[in-house]
């Protein structure tokens, strides 16, 4: 499904700031995994989605998904299979306008339809999926998208990113700047949406607990690399303290994060 093989960037190179933040990154995902994504700040964690994303170039590797190799397209030619999701719910959607228009330039971007043609089952849909958040979206597809709030916005990103059932999903801490109610609702959503369209998701997160429940699969990055991979037996035995235990045994120095939760409420 998704391939990365042998990833490798470094941001300012050939200057006295080089930073190498991938660093030879593998990885295989089957279809239908939902993999959470955890490390320590500055990991490479949203460098490694930026490089599935197309938004840099790397200094090498390959990237594969469903069995195209798609290291050398540009990032609006990924855009079609991949959806995407970060913690600033602006990014992505257009502000001035509706939810509704947003969710039908989102699904008709994938569909090629003509922007019209989301059908009224389709719109019975994403109603019903924003019903299922109690955030009152459903009574508010005519508002613009700019004048909702935080967790509503994030929501209607998430059903958006989802709506045209892409290859890959990747979600970068899309609860990280939501409360701790609003946040657990988006997760929800998020267990719903992969698990009914069976998608193949990345979710990085700094909620350690929310990490090991999540998916079927946990990966901690550290200094650009993949440094555990835990899934099946072994992780559902797994509690929060035993991973940072193989953390600290495996990369000799403790997950340094200071958005580390290890609690389910972030
Ligand atoms: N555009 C850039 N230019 C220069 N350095 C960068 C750039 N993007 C990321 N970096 C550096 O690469 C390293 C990895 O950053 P990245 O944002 O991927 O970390 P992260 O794991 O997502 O961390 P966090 O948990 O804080 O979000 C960091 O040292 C960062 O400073
Ligand atoms: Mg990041």
């Amino acid at each position: 499904m998704l391939v990365l093989k042998g990833l490798r960037k470094t941001f300012e190179k050939g200057t006295p700031n080089a930073k190498l933040a991938l660093d030879d990154l593998s990885l295989e995902a089957a279809p239908g995994d939902f993999i959470t994504v955890l490390g320590s700040n500055g990991a490479g964690k949203s460098t490694l989605f930026n490089a599935i994303l197309g938004k840099f170039r790397l200094d090498r590797g390959k990237i594969i998904l469903n069995g195209v190799d798609i290291t050398r397209l540009k990032d609006y030619q990924r855009a079609l299979n991949i959806g995407c999701l970060f913690q600033d719910p602006m990014r992505g959607t257009a502000p001035h306008m509706t939810i509704e228009e947003n969710l039908a330039l989102a699904y008709t971007r994938k569909a090629r339809h003509s922007f019209f043609a989301v059908n009224r089952r389709d719109s019975a849909y994403f109603r019903e999926l924003l019903a299922t958040l109690d955030l009152g979206l459903e009574d508010r597809m005519k508002m613009q998208m700019g004048l909702l709030s935080g967790g509503q916005r994030q929501a209607a990103s998430l059903v958006m990113a989802t709506i045209a059932a892409p290859q890959l999903l990747l979600l970068d801490e899309h609860t990280a700047a939501l409360d701790p109610g609003t946040a657990e609702k988006v997760l929800s959503l998020t267990r719903r949406l992969v698990k009914e369209k069976n998608l193949t998701c990345l979710m990085i997160t700094h909620n350690m607990q929310a990490a090991l429940e999540m998916g079927n699969r946990t990966i901690v990055m550290d200094r650009g690399r993949i440094v555990l991979d835990i899934s099946g037996d072994a992780r559902a035995k797994l509690s929060v303290s035993d991973l940072l235990q193989r953390f600290q045994s495996t990369s000799g120095h403790a997950l340094d994060d200071d958005r580390i939760l290890l609690t389910h409420s972030s």
